[in-house]
């Protein structure tokens, strides 16, 4: 039953917060008559030209040039003065004003940071206008009435970028298909991700155990695949945990096609695989069974996903919302995904805050598989605990993805 009351957003305060990786980000207040939806915005290294621009000062001598003060400001005087009056219910007319009022393709007039933490804020107090959980609005809002708990994607060992060891490629991630609910799930990676620990102390010694962050000195992908096979052997799940890895090719292989050691491992998806503007070497890997997820390729920009799905290119969109920095867009292009049909991951970012966002938007879209992470660390449990409470809160309706991730449409 909707109130007399009116159902507007009331006032929206932002400020200057510090991501996982004491980075400056972007939160919002948003307040409508229900009271006060907070939201804050991820950050990870910029993949390209063709992703929404996160706005930064520039300073070199405040937080070394990285501080949000600018799009801070924007969204206390500008987007505040455009959206309060607005029903937070209609969420596509929000991030449409917003739209409308940066006129960039971009959004680097007022910033993707900026407008999407106000696009996330009002998205969670519509749903509370509306009375129903987070996932539900979001489901509402795309159309979707599946609502599907992913099977996570968890990073058991960093390398490229992310780590400082000699492992070339980004992520070996862990995908418990083989579970019967989210929490079974979460069980397998979290021990999987201790049996790796152990393997990793009896191999190299207690400095080599730091796993899921950077520490360990690999000399190949071999090595890291055989001590998570041995891990997922220690655990007795076996054929119940499958192996995904993260090329981030970009970032050292130019000009060819990275191929996974193939048949002792059971690896069934492959992100990245070859440079982001190299969309020649693709189209063999789209023709075999492996999901190959195009992140850098694509950049969560439609006209690339376009481009990908006509010329075959990958057969799974890996979505940061960052890149596309509206709600509604981020619905938009997993129709474009779920259309073809490729497989759709939604993912964290390196720089992440303690906003669970993504755990109701991976059950809302029905997305069949998020990627948040290790299981550990608080700004990525928060998404895994998320969806625990999600799961339980659904109790019997409760759908997790599992042997259907790439598909649960
Ligand atoms: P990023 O990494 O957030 O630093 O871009 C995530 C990924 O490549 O999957
Ligand atoms: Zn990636």
């Amino acid at each position: 039953m909707r109130k007399a009351v009116p159902s507007v957003i009331t006032k929206i305060k932002a400020r200057q917060i510090l991501d996982s990786r004491g980075i400056p980000t972007v939160e919002v207040d948003l307040f409508t008559h229900k009271g006060m939806f907070r939201a804050s915005v991820p950050s990870g290294d910029p993949s390209g030209m063709y992703e929404a621009l996160e706005l930064r000062d520039g300073d070199k001598g405040t937080y070394l040039g990285n501080s949000v003060n600018r799009a801070v400001k924007n969204i206390n005087e500008r987007i505040s003065e455009a959206l309060v009056g607005m029903d937070p219910i209609l969420q596509s007319q929000i991030d449409q004003a917003m739209i409308d009022l940066d006129k960039t393709e971009k959004k680097g007039e007022l910033g993707a940071n900026a407008i999407l933490a106000v696009s996330i804020a009002a998205c969670k107090a519509g749903a509370a206008e509306k009375e129903v959980p987070l996932y539900k609005h979001i489901a509402d809002l795309a159309g979707k009435t599946n609502l599907t708990l992913p099977v996570p994607a968890f990073t058991v060992i960093s390398g490229g970028k992310h780590a400082g060891n000699n492992l070339a490629i980004q992520d070996i991630m862990i995908l418990p298909i083989g579970a019967s609910s989210f929490g079974e799930a979460l069980q397998m990676g979290s021990e999987t991700y201790h049996h790796l620990k152990a393997v990793i102390a009896e191999k190299y010694g207690a400095h080599g155990c730091n796993v899921g962050e950077d520490g360990v000195t690999f000399g190949s992908i071999r090595e890291g695949l055989d001590l998570v096979k041995e891990a997922i052997n220690r655990t007795g799940y076996n054929e119940k945990i499958k192996i995904a890895i993260d090329v981030a090719a970009t970032d050292f292989c130019k000009g060819e096609e990275f191929l996974p050691p193939n048949s002792q491992y059971p690896i069934v998806s492959i992100e990245d695989p070859f440079d982001k503007e190299d969309w020649e070497h693709t189209k063999s890997t789209a023709r075999v069974t492996l999901q190959v997820v195009g992140d850098d390729l694509l950049m969560s920009n439609p006209k690339r996903i376009e481009r990908a799905i006509l010329d075959s290119t990958c057969n799974a969109l890996l979505l940061k919302i960052n890149q596309i920095g509206t709600v509604t867009e981020a619905i938009e292009v997993v129709k474009l995904a779920n259309d073809v049909p490729w497989g759709v991951v939604i993912s964290h970012r390196s720089g992440e805050t303690e906003d669970s966002f993504i755990a109701d938007l991976s059950v809302g879209l029905a997305s069949g598989q998020i990627k948040a992470g290790a299981p550990c660390r608080g700004e990525r449990l928060a998404k895994y605990n998320q969806l625990l409470h999600i799961e339980e809160e659904l109790g019997d309706h409760a759908i997790y993805a599992g042997e259907d991730y790439r598909q649960c449409l």
